[in-house]
Order: C-alpha cells, then structure tokens, then sequence
C-alpha cells in the first residue's frame, strides 16, 4: 500500500514565497525517510515552478508528484478564465484534487461534476485526488457513513475497474477543515474502513489498494496517532504544509507510521 503526504497550499504564498517552500520541501525531503510519496498542490500559477523543482527530489529518489487544487470539467473551449485538464498534462502535472469541500461550499461543486473531472483525469493519464466528507451537522446525527458513501458513488459511477490504481481518496470531514479540531485517531479509522469497504463494493478488489488519506487540522503533533491507523496511508494537509518544517515533519511521521 502506497504512503502519500500531500500538501494543498490552497489560496495562499507569493511567487517568492513559493519558490522558498518549494524548494525547502524537494530539497529537504531527500533526507527524509523514503517510501513517502510528497505531493504539493500550489496555486496554478505555479505548477510549472513546481514541477520543476519536484525533480529535485525525484532525483536523489523520492517519488514527488505536483497536483492541481482544481481543473475544468470540459476538454478546453470558451469557458474564460478556467484551467483544463490537457494544459495541467502538458505542463508535467500528475494529479489534481477533485471536490474539495471548499470548492463545494463556495463554488457549488457538485459529485456529479466531480464524476466529469475524473473522466477526464484518467483519460489524460492523471491521478484524481477525490476528496469527500461529513458536515458537522452530519457528524452530530449521525448520517456521516451514508453522506461519504453517497459522495463517493456519484463521483465514482462511472470509472472503469482498471482505472482505480490511479484513484487516491481523501477523508476530510468539513468540520476539521481549518478549524483545529481533528477527528480523533478512532473516528477517522472507522471512516477510513466504510471508505475503503465503500470502494471495495463499487470497484470490486482492486480498490482496496486506493490509499486513503486523513485531512483536517493534521499537525505534526496529532499525526502519529492518525497516521497509525491501518486504513490511514497518509494524509492531505492544509495549513501545515504551508511551512516547510512542519511539512517536513508530517513527511517523516507517516514514514515512520508506515514502516514494515
Ligand atoms: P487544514 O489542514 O488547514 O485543516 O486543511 C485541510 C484541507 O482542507 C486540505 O485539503
């Protein structure tokens, strides 16, 4: 099972800025311990930056991979001020999320539109990142396994069996996001096994080898007991991959979670 610490800066850093964490985090990450893959997932303006610099670290070894926060739906055409899936391919882009809460809850996203962002990502070679989770409200009645079920069967109806060696899947329960509360080590557990059962009765076997990842106030001191967890294979982090130490550290805690 893969090991995956991926970072998603979301709206945030200069193109100074980015230039000093991107090349911390490549640079640093060849001494952390291996078999974590690191994914950043910058701002679009600087994903040719960063692919550029992930062969830093891809050169002393590691596998570093750079994700788009977003992309269009469509192919290409008239849709002005959008980024498509062939121009993120083009520029050497391995992956992009997929159904953010943020984009959700502010752009209106929906899991259908997620299922065409899939399509596509596959059909260009890429690894969609599918985010899903529970509200809060949904956590406190208790319909949470229902409502990520639900959001992982719109989104994943249509993807051929073969194709879900290139899924990764991240559990960030909305009411975590940002907020400095974190599921508890036990919470995420049991969502992480209804996730991988979910994708198991969707997908058949082969899904169960999709690494699931925890997102949602992951900090280097509330990781160890997350990233312990045997449905846990790393996580996607927001606010601490915005520093390189902390990024670094987070690194280091799923490397040594996932040691055999
Ligand atoms: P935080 O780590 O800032 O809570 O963000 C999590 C997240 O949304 C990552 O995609």
């Amino acid at each position: 099972m893969r090991t995956i610490l991926a970072g998603n800066w979301k709206m945030n850093k200069d193109a100074t800025e980015a230039r000093a964490l991107l090349t911390a985090v490549m640079g640093r990450s060849c001494k952390a311990p291996t078999g974590v893959e690191v994914v950043v997932a910058p701002p679009f303006p600087y994903l040719a930056m960063a692919v550029e610099l992930a062969a830093v670290a891809r050169d002393c070894g590691v596998v570093a991979k750079v994700a788009a926060q977003n992309c269009h739906h469509k192919e290409n055409g008239a849709y002005t001020g959008e980024v498509s899936v062939p121009m993120l391919r083009s520029l050497g882009v391995d992956a992009c999320l997929v159904a953010h809460s943020e984009r959700r809850q502010y752009f209106g996203e929906t899991y259908a539109l997620a299922a065409d962002k899939i399509h596509l990502l596959l059909q260009y070679g890429m690894e969609p990142i599918l985010c899903c989770g529970e509200g809060q409200e949904e956590r406190e009645n208790g319909s949470f396994n229902a409502v990520v079920e639900r959001q992982l069967r719109g989104a994943l109806a249509t993807v051929d069996r073969k194709d879900y060696a290139r899924l990764v899947v991240a559990y960030e329960p909305v009411w975590a996001i940002g907020t400095g509360l974190t599921a508890t080590p036990q919470q995420a557990q049991d969502m992480h096994a209804h996730i991988r059962g979910t994708l198991v009765r969707i997908g058949g076997e082969a899904a169960r080898e999709v690494p699931v990842l925890y997102g949602g106030s992951c900090k280097p001191d509330n990781a160890e007991g997350l990233f312990n967890m045997p449905d846990i294979n790393g996580g996607l982090i927001g606010g601490a991959s915005l520093e390189a130490d902390q990024f670094l550290a987070l690194i280091t805690a799923a490397g040594r979670a996932k040691q055999p």
